[in-house]
């Protein structure tokens, strides 16, 4: 479109549209690139410490969530009391319109100041949805780490919250779909909810055997479909969740994917 009072002969405004056109379209191509030129001694680094960890900046520039105000609002909202980035909160938030073809409530394990279940609770009330989800706690910090597969969690980290703090922002949200459990899970709370069934599981819980127990507890109440996604795989500080989801890949009953946003996945196929 041409500027309405453009004075120049046409041709030159028609190329001067043109110009200012492709410019803003390689805008984003153009950061891009200075990211990756920038990233480069880090990928360096990378090789020469052998090691299967570096800076990862996708080639793909889809964003969705720029265009979805209802997640951006809630999402600006939340995020002072998250540990949770935006790419992996996007995802929670999209994952819940998926839950619905699968029978079955939705768990969390590691909620601290709820801003995920939030997410999670502010989604499925959009939609109407009549799941529930159970958001489960010690509110006192990280439980089981410092095992042999944990590099950085010794325990009790994230304890800065509370479960009236949470209900409180729960309640600010005016979500009625959240049931909070206290207590160290499965050994304290799994008995509160043995005989659901469930179609979504978001463990963010920092540590292996933590997230192992989770997991297992789960599996046979997950119905085929089902999705369980583990917060923290890929993280330089929670190697022991990455292990965990590592170790799901030779099982025959279930689909395990890298999502290059931190987020591990797993699909139950039976
Ligand atoms: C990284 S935080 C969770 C962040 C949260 N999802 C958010 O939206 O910001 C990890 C939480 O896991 C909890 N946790 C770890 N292991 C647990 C277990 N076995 N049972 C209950 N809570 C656990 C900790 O208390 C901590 O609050």
């Amino acid at each position: 479109m041409l500027p309405a009072d453009c004075k120049l002969p046409i041709a030159n405004c028609q190329l001067y549209s043109h110009s200012v056109l492709m410019l803003k379209k390689n805008l984003s191509t153009l950061v891009f690139v200075f990211i990756r030129i920038a990233g480069l001694p880090f990928y360096y680094c990378s090789l020469l410490c052998r090691t299967s960890y570096q800076i990862i900046i996708p080639a793909n520039t889809y964003a969705p969530w720029l265009k979805d105000r209802k997640f951006l609002r809630l999402f600006r909202k939340v995020k002072r009391n998250s540990l949770v980035n935006k790419y992996q909160c996007w995802e929670l938030w999209k994952a819940m319109e998926q839950v619905g073809k699968v029978q079955g409530d939705i768990l969390e394990v590691g909620v601290w100041r709820g801003s995920t279940s939030i997410i999670m609770g502010a989604k499925l009330k959009a939609l109407g949805s009549s799941k529930q989800i159970y958001a489960c706690d010690t509110f006192e910090g990280v439980a089981k780490a410092a095992g042999p597969n944990d590099n950085y969690y010794k325990g009790g980290e994230h304890s800065n919250t509370s479960l009236n703090m949470v209900e409180g922002l729960i309640k600010e949200q005016g979500l009625g779909n959240i049931v909070l459990l206290k207590g160290t899970f499965p050994d304290e709370t799994g008995a509160n909810i043995d005989r659901e069934r469930f179609s979504f599981c978001h463990i963010d819980v920092d540590a292996y055997q933590s997230g192992r127990d989770v997991l297992e507890w789960l599996w046979d109440r997950l119905n085929p479909g089902g999705i369980v996604i583990f917060n923290d795989y890929g993280f330089p500080l929670t190697k022991g969740i990455t292990h965990l989801v590592n170790e799901q890949y030779q099982k025959n009953d279930r689909l395990v994917m890298h999502n290059l946003n931190g987020n591990g996945i797993i699909i139950k196929i039976k």
